[in-house]
């Protein structure tokens, strides 16, 4: 099905978040693929936030739950499985393929179940570069029945390039899509 989406005419952020969401609803109907969905959402917010804000924004994506690497997803103490993440659809440079909980940017908004809102990521301890061009960034966990199953991360080329709107409007889209798709291969 090739859904019918305009491209938003949103002449501020609280807008375009608005029209971003009928934008997602617009792409997930009828269409429950989580691989699917993410890659069409990565795609609305990316070219979306970059038109509207003229922010450097560089990367747009996700992170899911990775049911497959063994030596991230393990303590290497306890030998307990530990969860982790995997890169998932993105759109942006090449980034770094498996973060554990806990590390970094995107690990410590799973572990801890919140947004991470970054303004500068060089005083953010632990955070992993996979571009030194990002500057700020926002992590938003997706959370189905309690449980984290990824993260949606967006980097930007310079500090405080989000903010509480953006992270509003973020945790609205990662709602829409947890609900939207089946998580077959995540959980
Ligand atoms: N900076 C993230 C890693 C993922 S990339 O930004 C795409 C982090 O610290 O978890």
């Amino acid at each position: 099905m090739t859904p019918n989406i305009t491209a938003s005419t949103a002449s501020d952020k609280a807008e375009f978040y608005q029209d971003l969401e009928l934008q997602i609803q617009g792409v997930v109907d009828g269409q429950r693929n989580w691989i699917t969905n993410l890659a069409n959402a990565s795609a609305l917010i990316y070219h979306g936030l970059r038109a509207v804000t003229n922010k450097p924004i560089n990367w747009a994506g996700f992170y899911v739950l990775d049911q497959t690497t063994e030596s991230l997803a393990t303590d290497s103490t306890t030998g307990q499985r530990k969860d982790a993440l995997i890169l998932g659809p993105f759109q942006g440079k090449v980034a770094c393929t498996n973060i554990a909980f806990g590390r970094g940017v995107c690990g410590t908004a799973a572990a801890e179940k919140r947004t991470l809102l970054v303004k500068d990521v060089h005083e953010f301890p632990g955070h992993i570069a996979c571009d030194s061009a990002s500057n700020s960034e926002i992590v938003v966990p997706l959370v189905l029945n309690e449980r984290v199953i990824g993260v949606l991360d967006l980097d930007c080329e310079v500090t405080e390039g989000f903010d509480e709107v953006d992270q509003a409007g973020l945790e609205v889209v990662a709602k829409i899509l947890v609900e939207a798709c089946d998580w077959r291969g995540v959980v």
